[in-house]
């Protein structure tokens, strides 16, 4: 036998030197929720370890993170009813605490990348991410909701904006506002192939932004589908995104690979809510090891080729980094 692949597993030091794919706490962005009030700490239950934070609590949240070598945060707002309605004006009020808190956090924490979410879910009484009109999930009127959004955001200080809403020309139209109202260096990680997926329930229940009709399949791309998403990350790169999103990760590694072919621009993974509650719930079942599973899962999606992951788990594993029980 010429050839004993084995050879290059013999020891721990060998193994090491050969390793294709390394993840570092770099590569992660931090979901967190905020609700408005004080003093909040409360569980998503669907997706436990993870909470709806008040700010005063979510800065020293932020702090711990920072010191386990984790910088990057998205931030996803969890409106009272009472200021949802079908124009999602709270977005862009100047009384929202989820423009507020950006401002705050960004001032606590500069050196911080603060990614936000664009899309009216949150603050639409209808809970879709574009505007409804007699069942219809209108395109273009939606546009300068989010553009007044993602300016609005920008105002405050946000690094990065995050559309996730899949209208079409999005991209163009906030790229366009956001330079007119001088915020060139504002990035765009675009939500490029989002699927109408079965893995973001957790997420819904974290901010009780469920659609009240109907579902997302007229906006978000068909699960069996991928040729869609070269189409779609062909129009965001040529709209000025500077990152390609696939979303979900775990079940869409095929497309994290294709987009990653097909571009030069970075691709982020969103590894999401209900992709990491399967795992989680596992591993409480003891069906799972979770200190071998979730770095296993992560890995893939970077060996897939994401630049980038979103994962409900980046604090685990930074710390996981820190204490040596992941080498780099
Ligand atoms: C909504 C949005 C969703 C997620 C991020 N932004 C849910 C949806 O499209 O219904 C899901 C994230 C997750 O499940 O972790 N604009």
């Amino acid at each position: 036998m010429l050839n004993r692949p084995r050879r290059n597993r013999v020891s721990a030091t060998i193994r090491e030197m050969v390793k294709e794919t390394t993840l570092r706490p770099a590569n992660l962005i931090y979901p967190l929720f905020l609700v408005d009030g004080e003093n909040i700490k409360s569980e998503v239950k669907s997706l436990p370890g993870n909470y709806r934070w008040s700010l005063d609590l979510l800065l020293s949240e932020i702090q711990d993170c920072i010191n386990l070598g984790l910088h990057s945060f998205i931030l996803f707002p969890s409106v009272n009813e009472e200021f949802k309605n079908s124009t999602a004006t709270y977005s862009y009020s100047s009384k929202n605490f989820y423009l507020k808190a950006i401002k705050t956090i960004k001032e606590k924490f500069p050196n911080i990348c603060l990614i936000s979410d664009v899309a009216m879910d949150p603050y639409s009484s209808d809970g879709h991410d574009g505007y409804v009109r007699d069942g219809e999930i209108l395109n273009d009127e939606t546009l300068p909701i989010l553009g007044k959004m993602a300016v609005a955001q920008a105002e405050a200080g946000i690094d990065i904006i995050g559309p996730s809403d899949m209208m079409d020309g999005r991209v163009e139209f906030i790229r366009k506002e956001l330079d007119e109202e001088g915020f060139k260096n504002v990035g765009i990680m675009s939500y490029t192939a989002k699927y109408a997926s079965a893995f973001y329930g957790p997420f819904r229940d974290a901010l009780d932004s469920a659609p009240k009709e109907g579902d997302k399949k007229t906006y978000q791309m068909d699960p069996a589908n991928s040729l869609e998403a070269l189409k779609e990350a062909e129009l965001d790169e040529a709209e000025g995104a500077d990152y390609l999103m696939v979303k979900p990760a775990l079940h869409y590694l095929d497309i994290i690979q294709i987009l990653k072919q097909n571009s030069n621009l970075p691709v982020a993974a969103y590894h999401v809510s209900g992709e990491c509650a399967m795992l989680t719930a596992a591993c409480q079942n003891g069906w799972l090891e979770y200190e071998k599973a979730m770095p296993e899962t992560l890995l893939s999606m970077k060996r897939a080729g994401a630049d980038v992951i979103l994962t409900y788990f980046a604090k685990d594993y930074a710390k996981m980094v820190k204490n040596g029980v992941i080498t780099l």
